[in-house]
């Protein structure tokens, strides 16, 4: 039974590299939406990958969210020098204090024995906040470190589930539904074909930024999150996925 699992996984993760266009797959056996632990399986997985990329005295980026949270729970230490700085990816968003980027990089750095910086931000700001912001020493030299990160681990989310989360305003709510967003990470919201819908304002990672780092690691599962999975990878740059059983099929059922 357990080699034929293995086999059926690796067959579908073939699949998923061609249907998302995107170099490495793993997937978890199960359903994130039903056991929980299953998200812990996604970070184990992570963190041994994390052990193969790692560099000398590497930046790791780190979006919020139960999957992250999940991440953090498992987390290890990922060399002999444990010489790595976590830093969240951007400003918090919205999100409750265990799912905030903050909390869950000060969790990943104290279990790698790593070191962390953290990024006090509200979110959306307004354009002079931001342009102030954004010069305040302190803030800017963690920006810096943010903008040089070498490896990025992110969540995606359902856009509508997250609006909701992040008690987005009825104007923002109703422009996602009109524009009939579908996913959500990094603070923006794509629709099907992933376009931006609508961008939250905040500091640290923006997407044009992806395209310099050498490592985006993408952990998102469930049946619900299929749709949103998809949804990002159209424009999404991601090196890896890992997601579970549940979501890849769905992935692969479309709509
Ligand atoms: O709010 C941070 C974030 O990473 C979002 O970008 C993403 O949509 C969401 O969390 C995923 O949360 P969860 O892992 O709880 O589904």
């Amino acid at each position: 039974v357990f080699m034929s699992e293995i086999m059926g996984l690796s067959v579908l993760e073939k699949q998923i590299k061609e249907k998302l266009n995107v170099e490495n797959v793993i997937i978890i056996p199960g359903n994130s939406d039903e056991y929980e632990w299953i998200k812990q399986e996604m970070g184990k997985a992570c963190i041994a990958y994390l052990r193969t990329v790692l560099g000398e005295r590497s930046t790791i980026a780190v979006t919020g969210g139960s999957t992250m949270a999940a991440v953090a729970d498992v987390m290890t230490t990922l060399n002999q020098k444990n010489d790595y700085i976590f830093v969240p990816a951007r400003g918090g968003i919205g999100e409750k204090v265990e799912n905030q980027a903050n909390t869950i990089v000060a969790e990943m750095a104290r279990k790698a024995k790593g070191e962390y910086r953290l990024l006090y931000v509200p979110d959306p700001l307004s354009e002079s906040a931001y342009e102030s912001i954004v010069t305040e020493p302190s803030i800017n030299e963690t920006l810096q470190q943010i903008k040089g990160s070498s490896i990025v681990l992110h969540g995606i989310g359902d856009a509508l589930t997250m609006a909701e989360r992040r008690k987005t305003p009825d104007s923002i709510a109703v422009k996602l539904k009109t524009n009939k967003a579908i996913s959500e990470a990094f603070g923006y919201y794509f629709d099907a074909s992933g376009n931006v819908v609508h961008k939250v304002r905040t500091v640290g990672i923006q997407l044009e930024d992806l395209s310099n780092i050498d490592y985006v690691i993408t952990i998102a599962g469930g049946k619900s999150k299929g749709q949103a999975i998809a949804s990002y990878f159209q424009q999404g740059k991601s090196d890896l996925l890992i997601t579970d059983e549940a979501a890849a099929k769905q992935i692969l059922r479309g709509t």
